[in-house]
């Protein structure tokens, strides 16, 4: 499973001064398309006395006004469109979790760069044509089951379209058909993974060898994990439906050191979440795309709202972005302490006797918020294991993130399990004062 270069196309190959050209003239091109044809582009780049001319460096992106969800739920359904309806080939839509959904459009050629984008992450994560894999990504309007599907095809795979849900039946098609490679949330993964156990078949013996897990954040803790259970490589890869779906970013499988950011289509820059600041290069804060490609829904610095820092390329010429910790969404500010799902993630993984489902749920008493975090015991784990568990979580959240929780080890398999994306905060907290 070597990474040769005669296996790049011909954006990976391009110099770095080549790049930053190409990037210019499809950033001035985008700006453009999205002032001339975009009404609500137009207003906000007036507004803010700037216009696509410009733009004569790619630092100059920075004079232009950011857009938000909010911006695009306000132009539901078709608003942010810049080409006739008609030339609209595909809709997908988010599933906001209040309001509205925002609805995502694709032409022709918007859908052929993003079946390229995902054949390309596909084959920095390990695949090959010819492999089997096996989509356990929902099909839908969520963009990751039809967005890894079409990748996979232009990649010359052999593609099985599994969808989410009936977990039998994919430990099922998993064992008959022999992929080589699965794409499926890192936590649908593990429900995969008891399945396994529940038909008494060793995850380690499948014909997989490739895992390319997305659409959540998840852990190198939880890499070891996937990786050890089951004998595979695991491997990130991101993206969101406003950019266009999954195939933003890949981890190449040779150097599994962060995501190689596709920026010959998407061009990332991050900010201080508070002041909009462009941030240097290895400075965290709040990740932000402009396509460079797109015709249907050209997106100008869309604030992603997650959390990463941006690094030299490795494997390719391209930056990469370190791993999402976290969306500022998911941030829970506990008396005063900012806490994201993944820093318990960490812990709960390197805990002895405990599984890798947990979930955290919050309430109030009095004035007072508190914080319970909920593992599995692993099913072999005596009860003594558990109190010793909990001591331990508490404590490496104590040290670790400076706060107290509670935490309660709670019987094998009593935590709902993920189908998808999976919601680790449970927030039982009064809804007027919270
Ligand atoms: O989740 C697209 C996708 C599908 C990516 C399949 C990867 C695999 P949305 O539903 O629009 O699109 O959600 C996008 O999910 O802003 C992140 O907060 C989160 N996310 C996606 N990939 C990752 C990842 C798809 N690898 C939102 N790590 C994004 C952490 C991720 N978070």
């Amino acid at each position: 499973m070597t990474d040769t270069t005669d296996l790049l196309d011909a954006g990976e190959r391009l110099g770095l001064d080549e790049l930053r050209a190409l990037q210019l003239e499809r950033l001035r091109s985008t700006l453009r398309h999205a002032y001339d044809h975009v009404p609500f582009y137009r207003d906000s780049f007036d507004k803010a006395g700037v216009h696509p001319e410009d733009c004569r460096s790619l630092t100059d992106l920075a004079r232009f006004p950011f857009t938000a969800k909010a911006d695009l739920r306000e132009h539901y359904p078709y608003g942010m469109f810049a080409v006739p309806r008609e030339r609209i080939r595909r809709l997908h839509a988010s599933s906001g979790t209040t309001g509205l959904p925002t609805v995502v459009g694709y032409t022709d050629n918007d859908l052929s760069m993003w079946a390229d984008m995902v054949a390309r992450s596909l084959r920095a994560a390990g695949a090959r044509p010819g492999d089997v894999v096996h989509v356990a990504y929902g099909y839908g309007l969520f963009t990751g089951g039809l967005g890894a599907h079409y990748g996979a095809e232009r990649l010359g795979c052999t593609v099985v379209p599994a969808s989410g849900g009936m977990t039998a039946r994919q430990v099922q098609l998993i064992r008959d058909l022999e992929p080589a490679v699965i794409m499926v949330t890192p936590s649908y993964m593990l429900t995969l993974l008891d399945e396994f156990e529940r038909q008494g078949v060793d995850p380690r013996t499948t014909s997989l060898r490739v895992g390319v897990f997305g659409a959540e954040p998840w852990t190198e803790q939880m890499r070891r994990e996937i990786e050890e259970r089951f004998a595979i490589d695991a491997v990130d890869i991101y993206g969101l439906s406003e950019v266009i779906g999954p195939g933003v970013a890949q981890e190449c499988v040779a150097t599994k050191d962060g995501l190689t950011v596709w920026e010959d289509h998407f061009y990332p820059e991050v900010v201080d979440p508070v002041t909009g600041e462009v941030l240097p290069d290895g400075e965290r804060g709040e990740l932000v795309f402009t396509s460079l490609t797109k015709e249907a829904m050209p997106i100008v610095r869309y604030r992603t709202r997650d959390l990463t820092r941006l690094l030299p390329g490795t494997a390719r010429v391209f930056r990469r972005m370190e791993k999402v910790t976290g969306r500022s969404d998911d941030m829970v500010i506990l008396r005063g302490v900012n806490l994201f799902p993944t820093q318990i993630e960490e812990i709960v993984l390197r805990t002895p006797g405990v599984a890798p489902h947990f979930q955290l749920r919050l309430t109030r008493e009095g004035r007072l918020d508190r914080l319970t975090v909920r593992a599995e015991a692993r099913p072999d784990a005596p009860e003594q294991t558990r109190e010793t568990a909990a001591r331990s979580i508490v404590a490496a959240v104590k040290d670790g993130i400076g706060v107290s929780v509670d935490v309660e080890i709670v019987d094998p398999e009593s935590l709902e399990r993920s189908v998808g994306k999976i919601r680790r905060i449970v927030d039982l907290r009064p809804r007027d004062a919270g």
